[in-house]
């Protein structure tokens, strides 16, 4: 048994059409990354805080319906589409990819916007726009990669698949537990003043970053990249830092400006580092 293969898994062959269609998308994503990276270092996107600031992406839709639209269509019908109906193998593992991205997925698109508790019930459509456009590249890829290899039968103890679930459930249970945090700021009945405003968060992860859930995510996803050894899990892994690292330091000089007694040694997305 080779230790490491560059490759544990067969794909598309070279040169074909879907080869160049999969690996062509990858390309146009990294593209679309670093347009994103620009585009929200110079302002961050206007929805809950940030809408005050930077309003106006087009006229409004209901924020729970546009959260379902960009998340649970591209992340939960149309990665099911892809997997059963375009993708070519089905093993064990490629299955153990399926449930981990709809784990995911199921939550984001559609449990966390019917329960978390929004400041504005509606946002501007440019928002839900800019987030299934871009979701239905990246999920298409990696749905197509992870129904479409055929990963090695040891793959199973391979360290970058044992590695990389691990760190996925990891990242998963941080971003679900700062949403909950976070949620829990509204709680009307709860000791802090509820409704719609904005306080500072303490405990756990939040007592080193201002964004855990963007913490989370990042692990989440780069536990993705890392089990499935793919470039379509890199270039996904790459948008997310492209929103998450301008929008937690957003967010963060938000806190800053807004609570005059914001934790000073609180950085923004990564412990101890940035
Ligand atoms: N993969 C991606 O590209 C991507 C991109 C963006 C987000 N996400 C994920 O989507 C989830 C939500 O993202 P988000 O940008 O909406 O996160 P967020 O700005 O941290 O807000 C999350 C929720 O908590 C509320 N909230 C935030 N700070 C609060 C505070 N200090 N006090 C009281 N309530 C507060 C927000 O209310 P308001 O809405 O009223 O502000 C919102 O309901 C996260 O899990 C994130 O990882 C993923």
């Amino acid at each position: 048994m080779v230790l490491f293969e560059l490759k544990p898994w067969t794909f598309y062959e070279e040169g074909s059409t879907r080869f160049w269609v999969h690996y062509g998308l990858v390309i146009f994503g990294c593209v679309l990354a670093a347009i994103t990276a620009c585009v929200q270092c110079c302002k961050p996107a206007p929805y809950g805080r940030h809408e005050m600031e930077n309003g106006g992406w087009g006229p409004k839709i209901p924020q729970r319906l546009s959260h379902i639209i960009s998340d649970a269509l591209p992340g939960v019908v149309m990665f099911l589409l892809v997997f059963f109906l375009y993708g070519s193998v089905r093993f064990y593992q490629n299955y153990v990819f399926l449930v981990l991205f709809l784990l995911h997925y199921i939550h984001r698109g559609i449990i966390h916007p019917l329960v978390m508790r929004y400041r504005s019930p509606m946002v501007y459509i440019g928002i839900c726009i800019g987030g299934f456009l871009p979701n239905c590249i990246f999920h298409f890829i990696n749905a197509d990669f992870i129904s479409s290899a055929t990963y090695a039968a040891h793959y199973y103890y391979d360290p970058r698949f044992i590695l990389g679930i691990i760190l996925y459930i990891i990242g998963f249970v941080i971003n679900r537990w700062a949403d909950w945090r976070l949620r829990s700021l509204r709680n009307t009945k709860g000791v802090v003043d509820g409704g719609t405003n904005y306080n500072i968060p303490y405990g756990g992860l939040f007592e080193l970053v201002s964004c855990p859930n963007y913490f989370g995510e990042l692990v989440e996803w780069t536990g993705w990249c890392l089990a499935t050894w793919s470039l379509a899990g890199l270039v996904w892994l790459l948008f997310c830092a492209a929103t998450f690292v301008p929008g937690s330091r957003h967010n963060h000089l938000w806190y800053k400006q807004q609570f005059e007694l914001y934790p000073p040694s609180r950085k923004a997305l990564i412990p101890f580092l940035f």
